[in-house]
């Protein structure tokens, strides 16, 4: 379970998070919806202490994420950021092998080999394991990433906007295998979508965010109506039910 108690945060006197709780059940999809600046990257990077709690608490699984030692955290919880670069004269292989890291020191074992191995082949990446990152397109790179993630092999997945640069095909997938993570192996994925649709169709639970505040939380079927659309994104769209499930056509 991840806890998150009366979080707030600031930038100088600007005020980033205000008064943030949420409690994240183990086992599941949830999906972080909100418009651009709405805070949603801020709290995932105090989730995962790649920024430091000024007030409220964080805890997963009962580790205290501000006092816990980091090696330790990373073998509970991934996270892949919005904005990561990597170094490019790195082949793919070797980036994903960057996922073991917090579970040896340095060197893989046959285990690691195996869970690398396994990531590769799930991100369909086999034919480019060899290439040097600077040699991908934009969704290869992303996918190459998500399997970093995944081969750390943490119950805790947070991953922020994976969906960015990958066509329909990889995004399908990727959250097919985020569902499947959940179902089969009780992982917990945490996971910005702009893309409210595939929020729908595979996450269990959607949180919506404005201003650094979470404004509706709830199942897709609850929480997807044209009102709650409108207060959070500023304009009225049109949500039409498909197999039971609320998709948004806010295109038109
Ligand atoms: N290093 C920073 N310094 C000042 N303001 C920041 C910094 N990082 C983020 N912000 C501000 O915090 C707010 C929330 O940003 P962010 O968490 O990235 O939102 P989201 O991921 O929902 O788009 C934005 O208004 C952004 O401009
Ligand atoms: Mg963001």
């Amino acid at each position: 379970m991840i806890r998150i108690e009366n979080v707030s945060f600031k930038h100088r006197t600007t005020p980033i998070l205000t008064d943030v709780s949420l409690t994240i059940p183990k086992g599941g999809v949830v999906a972080l919806i909100g418009p651009n600046g709405a805070g949603k990257s801020s709290l995932l990077s105090l989730v995962a202490r790649l920024q430091a709690l000024q007030t409220g608490t964080i805890d997963i699984d009962g580790l205290p994420v501000d006092t816990t030692p980091g090696r330790e955290l990373a073998r509970v919880i991934a996270i892949l950021r919005q904005d990561t670069t990597v170094a490019s004269r790195l082949k793919v292989r070797e980036l994903v092998g960057f996922g073991r890291f917090p579970h040896g020191r340095g060197r893989l074992t046959e285990a690691d080999h195996a869970i690398i191995d396994a990531a590769i082949a799930q991100f369909d990446l086999a034919d480019l394991a060899d290439r040097f990152i600077e040699t991908l397109s934009g969704g290869q790179r992303q996918r190459a990433l998500v399997a970093m993630a995944f081969a750390q092999g943490t119950d805790y997945l947070l991953l922020d906007e994976p969906l960015n640069n990958l066509d329909m095909y990889y995004a399908r997938e990727l959250m097919r295998s985020l569902r499947s993570a959940a179902d089969g192996k009780g992982k917990t994925v945490v996971i910005v979508l702009h893309d409210i649709n595939q929020a729908s169709a595979h996450a269990d639970r959607i949180v919506a965010m404005k201003g650094g505040r979470i404004v509706a939380d709830g199942a897709p079927t609850e929480i997807l109506t044209p009102e709650m659309l409108e207060t959070v994104f500023g304009f009225r769209m049109r949500v039409e039910t498909i197999e039971g499930k609320p998709f948004v056509l806010h295109q038109l």
